[in-house]
């Protein structure tokens, strides 16, 4: 058997040939800065920012491609947007399934005096009730952020209904899709969202050194730029540019992944949203029956599919987890990840803190001949 990847949480391993393509074609034949200069292969470059801004327009269901800015990874995008929207005296309203990409932002944001937060607390299996974000506001509430499924225990938030509720309550709905898009059908407009941050390299099958946000014309506005400098616009202004996306994308594009990036959307939307999602759902079913069939393993959290994504972690009794993931790797060529995986409050909320616990996530490319062969590299080792 060849090496098995099972960390699809973390990164898409194997990218489809058409993103390899589309970054070496970059290099081979357009080479220059987007934005930056007259001549052809500028313009070229800055041809391709703009085709890929309108295929994730068209992928999240966003109006206008202007909202859609690039940034590095999810991680700067949340940064620009909590930061950018965030005043003094600020009240913000999260769960306790968030990743460190929202927790530490908002820690010093709040250790600094700036803003208060509530952390609903999410249950043992890491569901969240929406009630209590709706009881959790006040008259200060600015911002509710949460993410679409939990990198710990694949736990799908309720994110439609958290949608209203910031609508009807007329707070900023900020999304992290870091692990959903590419594998759940997310819209813009039908989840009422402000903000959505996404991730390239993950299950949109980019390259790393791509992500990005859409927003809302209205929250834009109000949001201050966290990093200024050169966008190829308003040159001779000493400001820094305020409309979209000009306002949030100072300094050199990165155009070759970004190619990349729209390489890979592309290839979601030719295979299908639908067809990638049950794909990874019956694979991960095969995955969960085998599981429960192991008494050392205990499943942690929802362990059905309806409620949660293909991403399943797991604690095996007195085994160290990280000698597990070893194991599995050194024996079996099985990739997977143990420990806090950067959501320590996730593992509080699911009572696996601070041991962690061992996450195996699938992705597309896994198989069913691979989900059957690390079950039984599971039960041959415990
Ligand atoms: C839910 C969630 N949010 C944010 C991130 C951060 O992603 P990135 O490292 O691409 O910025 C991750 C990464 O694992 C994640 O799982």
């Amino acid at each position: 058997m060849e090496k098995i990847y099972l960390d699809n949480a973390a990164t898409s391993r194997n990218k489809p040939e058409t993103v390899k393509k589309a970054i070496l074609n970059y290099y081979e034949n357009i080479g220059c800065s987007p934005g930056r200069g007259g001549y052809e292969d500028s313009l070229q470059a800055g041809r391709l920012i703009i085709e890929t801004r309108n295929t994730i327009a068209d992928f999240f269901n966003v109006n206008d491609l202007k909202q859609i800015v690039f940034t590095h990874n999810i991680t700067y995008a949340l940064n620009i947007g909590i930061k950018g929207i965030l005043k003094k005296g600020d009240h913000v309203i999260t769960s306790t399934m968030e990743h460190n990409s929202i927790l530490r932002p908002l820690n010093s944001l709040e250790t600094s005096g700036i803003i208060n937060v509530d952390y609903i607390k999410c249950d043992e299996k890491g569901r969240l009730n929406s009630k209590k974000v709706e009881a959790a506001i006040n008259s200060k509430t600015k911002l509710i952020i949460l993410t679409y499924a939990s990198n710990v225990s694949g736990t799908l938030m309720p994110v439609k209904e958290v949608g209203k509720i910031a609508s009807r309550n007329n707070i900023y709905f900020m999304l992290d899709t870091a692990q959903a898009a590419g594998v759940y059908d997310i819209d813009f407009q039908k989840l009422k969202v402000d903000f959505l941050a996404f991730t390239g390299h993950k299950a949109l099958m980019g390259p790393t050194g791509t992500g990005g946000f859409a927003v809302s014309k209205k929250m834009a506005a109000q949001m201050e730029p966290l990093i200024e400098g050169g966008t190829g616009s308003k040159s001779d202004q000493e400001e820094q540019p305020d409309f979209l996306p000009d306002k949030f994308e100072s300094g050199t594009m990165n155009t070759m992944g970004i190619s990349g990036l729209k390489s890979g959307v592309e290839f979601i939307k030719k295979i299908g949203i639908k067809k990638i999602k049950e794909h990874e759902l019956q694979l991960g079913k095969v995955f969960l029956e085998g599981l429960n069939k192991i008494p050392e393993i205990k499943i942690i959290g929802p362990a059905n599919l309806r409620e949660q994504m293909p991403t399943f972690s797991i604690t095996a009794g007195a085994k160290d987890l990280g000698q597990l993931s070893f194991e599995l790797d050194e024996k079996y060529n099985i990739m997977t990840r143990s420990g806090l995986h950067c959501a320590p409050f996730a593992h509080k909320t699911l009572g696996t803190y601070p041991e962690g616990s061992l996450r195996f996530s699938i992705g597309y490319f896994n198989t069913l001949p691979e989900i059957e062969f690390t079950l039984d590299a599971l039960n041959k080792i415990l």
